[in-house]
Formats: C-alpha cells, sequence, structure tokens
C-alpha cells in the first residue's frame, strides 16, 4: 500500500499498513493499524522504531527504496514490543555497523529477544541528545507508556515528537496526516487512549507535564495518524483524560530486589491491578530513592503493596527506610500489603508485615479478606519462591484481583 512518505525535512514514512483485522492484547483491531517507523536521512541517518515482527522483510525492502541501509547509523528503539520492535532483527542484520539507541532496560530486553548480545548499545537516560548531523535528537524515559522500558524521542529542528505508542490510534490509514482523514479520527484516538494508556494514567500526567514545556508541531506516534492539525488539542485531550478523579482509586508498589525476581512480582502485580481498572506506579527503594518521594506517593495512594526479597533472613535494599516512616504517618483509610520473592524461609515479607502491623495501615492478611469477602484460598501476604511458575502466577493475579476488589468495593 502506497503511502505519500516525506514526513518534514528529510525525514520518510517507512513503515507498513497492515489492514488485516489484527489480533492485539486480548483483542481484535477491526479497523487494523499502522505501525510507523521514520527514516532520517541526515548526515548519521537514523531509523525511529521498526515494524510488527511479521512484516520485517518488507520493511528493509520500504527502507531501501530511500537509502542503503549498510548507511544507518542509528536505529532507535522506543519501545519494545515486537509490534515496534519486531523489525529490528531484519534491519539490524542489512545495518551492520547501526548502533541501537535504547534505554538501559530496553538495551537488555532486545539483547534477550533478538540474541543481540555482540550489537553495539546506545544507552540513553532520561534528557540526552544525540547529534545526527543536521538534526538533534533528545530522549526521554516514560516508563509504563506503555510497558516499562519505554522512551520517546523529539527532534528539536524539526519540532517533531515520536512517542511511538503515545498518542496513536489503530486505523489502517492510507493516509498519512490527520488532517487528510477522511472520517473524524477523535474517536479512534480516544478508544485508543482508553484500553491502552488510561491503566497508566499516572505516568500521563508526568509524560504531559514535560512535553509541555517542548515546542511541539507534529506528533508522529508509531501506530494510525501522524497529527499536525491541532496538536495541542490532543495533548489537552490526553492531559484531561488522565486527570485523577475523586471515585478513582490508585496504588503504589515499593519494593527492594537484588536479582529482579520481586521487580518482576512487581510487575505482575501491575498487571493484575490494571486488570481491574486500577493505576499503579511503581518505585524502586534502593540507595538512590528519595524517601520524601516515596511518602509523598504512600499519602496519594490508597492500596500499598510494599515488597522486598530475603537476604540472610532479612529485607534488602532500602524498603526498611521507608517501613520505618509508616508509623508517624495516617494510613487509616489505606490498604497495605507484604510481598516478596524468597528462597526458602522468606523472612523478608514476615518483617514487612510487621511494620506495617505497626502503622494504622489497614493490613490486607488472611484475617481481613476472610471478615471482608469469606474466601479463604488467597494467601496474604504474598510470598513467592524464586518466581512464580505459571499456577503461582494465577494465583497471585487472583490475590491481586481481590485487592482490587476490596478498593473498588
Ligand atoms: C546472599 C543471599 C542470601 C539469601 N538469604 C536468604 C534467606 O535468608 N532466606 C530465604 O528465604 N532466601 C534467601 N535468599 C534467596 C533469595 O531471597 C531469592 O533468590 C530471591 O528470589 C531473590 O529475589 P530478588 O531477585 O528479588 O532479590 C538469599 C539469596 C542470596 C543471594
Ligand atoms: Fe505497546
Ligand atoms: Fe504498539
Amino acid at each position: 500500500m502506497k503511502k505519500e512518505m516525506l514526513v518534514a525535512e528529510n525525514t520518510y514514512w517507512v513503515g507498513y499498513v497492515d489492514d488485516r483485522k489484527v489480533p492485539f492484547h486480548r483483542l481484535i483491531l477491526e479497523k487494523g493499524t499502522t505501525y510507523n517507523s521514520y527514516l532520517l536521512k541526515t548526515e548519521k541517518p537514523t531509523v525511529i522504531d521498526t515494524v510488527d515482527i511479521s512484516f520485517g522483510r518488507d520493511f528493509v525492502e520500504t527502507v531501501k527504496n530511500h537509502i542503503d541501509p549498510e548507511d544507518i547509523k542509528y536505529i532507535v528503539i522506543n519501545h519494545v514490543e515486537p509490534d515496534h520492535s519486531g523489525g529490528l532483527p531484519a534491519l539490524a542484520s542489512k545495518a551492520k555497523d547501526a548502533i541501537i539507541v535504547t534505554t538501559e532496560l530496553g538495551a537488555e530486553e532486545l539483547k534477550e529477544m533478538y540474541k543481540l548480545h555482540d550489537r553495539e548499545f546506545l544507552i540513553i537516560k532520561d534528557g540526552d541528545r544525540l547529534d545526527i548531523g543536521g538534526k538533534t535528537l533528545r530522549f526521554f524515559e516514560t516508563p509504563y507508556l506503555h510497558t516499562e522500558e519505554t522512551m520517546i524521542t523529539y527532534c528539536e529542528e524539526d519540532k517533531v515528537l515520536y512517542p511511538c505508542d503515545i498518542f496513536s490510534s489503530h486505523v489502517a490509514t492510507k493516509e498519512l496526516f490527520n488532517d487528510l482523514a477522511a472520517e473524524d479520527i477523535k474517536e479512534d484516538f480516544d478508544v485508543y487512549y482508553k484500553l491502552i494508556m488510561h491503566p497508566h494514567r499516572p505516568y500521563v500526567q508526568d509524560m504531559i507535564t514535560r512535553i509541555r514545556k517542548l515546542d511541539i508541531e507534529m506528533i508522529a506516534p508509531s501506530h494510525g495518524y501522524i497529527l499536525r492539525e491541532n496538536v495541542d488539542k490532543f495533548i489537552d485531550t490526553y492531559d484531561e483524560m488522565s486527570k485523577p478523579s475523586k471515585e478513582d482509586k490508585e496504588a503504589l508498589i515499593v519494593y527492594s530486589t537484588m536479582t529482579n525476581n520481586t521487580k518482576k512480582i512487581a510487575n505482575y502485580i501491575l498487571e493484575g491491578l490494571e486488570d481491574k481498572g486500577i493505576p499503579a506506579k511503581v518505585i524502586k527503594a534502593d540507595k538512590n530513592t528519595n524517601i520524601d518521594e516515596i511518602k509523598e506517593a504512600i499519602l496519594k495512594a490508597d492500596a500499598i503493596f510494599f515488597g522486598s526479597s530475603t537476604r540472610y533472613a532479612d529485607m534488602v535494599g532500602s524498603i526498611e527506610d521507608v517501613l520505618k516512616e509508616l508509623k508517624n504517618m495516617d494510613l487509616s483509610s489505606k490498604l497495605g500489603v507484604a510481598f516478596g520473592s524468597y528462597g526458602w524461609s522468606g523472612e523478608a515479607v514476615e518483617v514487612i508485615n510487621d511494620y506495617l502491623n505497626e502503622s494504622n495501615i489497614n493490613v490486607v492478611d488472611r484475617s481481613l479478606i476472610i471478615k471482608s469477602t469469606g474466601m479463604d484460598d488467597v494467601q496474604f501476604p504474598i510470598r513467592i519462591k524464586f518466581n512464580p511458575d505459571e499456577q503461582g502466577k494465577e494465583m497471585l493475579y487472583k490475590s491481586v484481583h481481590t485487592v482490587g476488589d476490596l478498593l473498588v468495593g
């Protein structure tokens, strides 16, 4: 399917229009979708995001219409999910010297997924700039929009934001730009927001605050239309829809870990809450942690999950610095849950539970669950030996759903 290719000066759309009914995240996208990839043909040619894993070969052919892939200097991966990074192995095999630009977590995941251990990566941190010869890119970390490793890219000279999943819509559009759309795109845009972004709305608010400081003339997302008319209106829509309302409940997950097993549990808890429409923030408590920031997040949340693995019968990281603060805070309207990965005895989870009991938080334990729901087949606190197997994961989701039900009553 042919599209008008030019997006900005020396910048070409090299994506793929998928006009099937696309299965996606347990849904069917009736109107199909697009995977928008962009080639910035500067002195150091750069590709921003790729296409779905099913279309890697078509993607490389599209890129070849514009450039010899061997000349590509950088491949920016904003988001690791395979609908955007899926074209990377095919492109990287032709773009032999290209450096892959992504977040630290993104790099870890890409290496594992596509066996790219031998490739050169450029790890970006929030706010970093990259000179690509004639244009300057800036990167901002936007965790959980859509998954944890995600970032967005902004081209300073063109004033174009490349936010990947954010500001997308699922439409197999033949037109590139929103002002050329034959139909009103508002509904598709809103539906996409609700399905994909709304469960992460506290993070949407953080992102909006930061992009408000940029001068944005065009938003070039990775699904659906490029927005170049009424750009501010689309940003305002996200801002409005993600504002917390009084009835909305929010959760917080604070954890410490040695080897990320407890972090994996934290992310499963996040998914379980998402199923119940409850947004959650995830904070790792380590030596870089600002305790005041965590206290503020605790006061904002309606349910707080405190996690740690066990090391020599004790907690790890800086979670204890957080727990010590609890008895001086009014947590009487909140639910508190202890969790953690362990090897054989799992004392840390029990110690966390002791701290919760010393505060005035409502500790979610077996007794509270039985008294409020009558269920006796979920286990609190949440103790997971190393990593949960499939059965353990189901149990974990069930426990988290129960907390969700307690919250939304
Ligand atoms: C140095 C060390 C000490 C440990 N001590 C304990 C312990 O006392 N009790 C226990 O149940 N597990 C113990 N473990 C096992 C860890 O709790 C287990 O590997 C857990 O999955 C790690 O989770 P994490 O990756 O979130 O840190 C220990 C592990 C290490 C490396
Ligand atoms: Fe995604
Ligand atoms: Fe996507």
